[in-house]
């Protein structure tokens, strides 16, 4: 670790350290992040999944508060501002191209290039001055692993390779993706619930702990030493940007006890642990040293292994506006062997990975995160929370985007390209 991480580990420790009470947003090291309600400007994101998108049909999604429609006509995905600069109204509410380059607005006629966002033509009334002037939106898009990722922001494109977690667009990586669901809870609650050490006791509870017989502890602690040796920071120019930590050497809590009022003391079990000796959850733990969590920009988690070898889980918490985001989760195996690949796409990562990590794990972060948006999204929870030593991660996040975001998100880029 360098004298930059140290840095930023020092000024973040000291703010859950001294768990300094209500401050004015500007005081705080991680500004952007305070900022960023409707997501970082001028990044690649996850939007749909390919599938979704068939020839001749159309998804309208949002993104970072923008209304965006997908069409995909000839053959080609097209990604378009979702809202006729005439009046207002969404295409998406009634999708109608005549043409495979063409998007027509089921109101009055406007007729839009797919490729460029350019006014073509107006059905009713081709002479029209508008004609060459008006404009929509067009995103730029990139379909890899049979994911859509769309580029939202007023800068050339990155390379969308450095805003995805390592390894998910690597040509031997097989990627099988479950369906994405919306949660109501801001996207920046989603990356902090993800990467916090503290949030395994919530696991406890998750039907695969109950049904494997795995306690999942009272959370995985870390102090500022243990992140100086445990934590790997990759912020190079030309690749993505995040870091990782290795659960070998954190703390995971197994025991645990509550004093009471007459001095004596309590001895707490996790519900899994019942009736198991030492040992047995000596070799649990060991099971979950294995395992690498990075974080990475803009909005993507990834667990290696998870739940298991050979299974890989990525998944992204893409903002959607300031009170959801939508969760994309990806099971990956990496091969070249075709068979294997097949056998991973038709079964095994149903089986391995989707039922086990989809259906019967996160749905529990999914509650979480929900519970967490009242506090910050509508009460002034990033003011007012009172973080501890654990969360010195979370902070050490929130200044790792501070420092490298492209931008970040404002209601006025969501309301649109062209000009009032
Ligand atoms: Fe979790």
């Amino acid at each position: 670790m360098g004298d930059v991480e140290k840095t930023l580990l020092e000024e973040t420790a000291a703010w859950v350290d001294e768990a300094r009470a209500k401050t004015e947003r500007t005081k705080k090291p991680w500004g952007v992040w305070i900022d960023a309600e409707l997501g970082l400007r001028n990044h690649w994101y996850p939007a749909a999944l390919s599938r979704d998108v068939e020839d001749g049909g159309f998804q309208g999604i949002t993104l970072l508060g923008e209304d965006i429609l997908l069409a995909r006509q000839g053959g080609r995905l097209f990604a378009l501002e979702d809202r006729c600069p005439h009046r207002g109204v969404r295409f998406s509410a009634r999708p109608l191209c005549y043409t495979p380059e063409t998007l027509t607005c089921w109101y009055h006629t406007l007729t839009f290039n797919l490729d460029d966002g350019e006014l073509r033509t107006i059905l009713n009334e081709p002479d029209s001055p508008l004609i060459g002037k008006l404009r929509i939106k067009s995103y730029p898009l990139e379909e890899r692993k049979g994911i859509v990722f769309v580029f939202v922001g007023d800068v050339a494109a990155p390379p969308l390779e450095h805003d995805v977690a390592p390894g998910l667009l690597d040509d031997d990586a097989v990627v099988y993706c479950a369906d994405p669901y919306v949660i109501e809870a801001n996207w920046r609650l989603a990356c902090e619930n993800g990467y916090d050490p503290g949030h395994q006791f919530i696991h406890n509870w998750s039907p695969f702990s109950v049904k494997n017989g795995i306690p999942m502890s009272f959370g995985w602690v870390s102090n500022q030493e243990s992140v100086l040796r445990t934590t790997h920071y990759v912020d190079d120019d030309d690749g993505p940007k995040g870091f990782t930590r290795k659960a070998a050497e954190t703390n995971i809590v197994q025991e645990a006890r509550i004093p009471m009022r007459d001095g004596s003391v309590v001895d707490v079990t996790l519900p899994a642990a019942e009736g198991k000796t030492p040992e047995e959850l000596r070799e649990i733990a060991e099971y979950a040293h294995s395992c690498e969590v990075g974080l990475w920009m803009p909005c993507m988690l990834k667990v290696e292994p998870w739940p298991a070898e050979p299974c890989i889980h990525f998944e992204a918490y893409v903002p959607r506006d300031e009170g959801s985001h939508t969760y994309f989760q990806f099971g990956v195996m990496k091969t070249r062997d075709t068979a294997e690949a097949d056998a991973w796409m038709n079964g095994r990562a149903r089986e391995e990975w989707e039922i086990p990590t989809v259906e019967d794990f996160t749905i529990d972060d999914a509650f979480a995160r929900k519970e967490l948006q009242k506090f910050y999204g509508e009460e002034d929870g990033w003011l007012r929370e009172r973080l501890y030593r654990p969360d010195i991660e979370l902070t050490m996040w929130r200044k790792f985007v501070t420092k490298h975001a492209r931008g970040v998100q404002t209601r006025d880029h969501a309301r649109g390209y062209f000009p009032r």
